[in-house]
């Protein structure tokens, strides 16, 4: 079985992105996008944001709310790709609940929006899956983004054959429909 590796808390790349960018409050955004960037799995940790609130002096309380608020911040390890399906009524309407559908297949993945989550990661790390209110091409409806890739008039046949990629060639940088 693939052993899962934990989160690493990085103090040392923080203090660089601290150097190149200051302490001044109005830096907390693009501290807090660069520190994600360079975060191998892709998210904010808590003890992340506990150090980068001592080291430039802005209450904990201030870095959460900024990292809740923006929804392209994660607050969890994210999967090695990310499969955004769109839930808008355009793409409702020609079936982006059965793409969804198609996903709650992987592995341990059923029912896990039922909670209230806007998204969920396999537990292997290899796939979160998350949803977007609206991706602005609904006249191409249902619309899917592969990894920031944006694809239109997807069927279930495409998820699947994606999935099927990604499972088979985990290390492949470039999943194509
Ligand atoms: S509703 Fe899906 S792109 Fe607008």
């Amino acid at each position: 079985m693939k052993k899962i590796e934990e989160p690493q808390f990085d103090k040392r790349s923080i203090e660089e992105i601290i150097a190149l960018n200051g302490r001044k409050p109005g830096a907390l955004l693009t501290i807090l996008e660069e520190i994600q960037e360079s975060n191998e799995f892709k998210f904010l940790d808590r003890e992340a944001m506990e150090y980068l609130s001592d080291r430039i002096d802005i209450p904990l309380s201030r870095i959460y709310s900024v990292a809740t608020f923006y929804s392209f911040f994660n607050l969890e390890p994210q999967g090695k790709y990310t499969i955004v399906v769109c839930r808008g009524t355009a793409c409702h309407t020609k079936g982006s609940k059965n793409l969804l559908d198609q996903l709650f297949l992987l592995p341990k993945c059923k029912g896990a929006f039922e909670s209230g989550e806007s998204s969920f990661t396999t537990e292997d790390r290899e796939i979160t899956v998350k949803t977007v209110a609206c991706f602005g091409q609904c006249a191409l409806a249902p619309v899917v983004a592969v990894d920031g890739v944006i694809y239109n008039n997807v069927t279930t046949g495409q998820i699947k054959a994606i999935v099927k990629k990604i499972e088979e060639e985990r290390d492949n940088e470039n999943i194509k429909l």
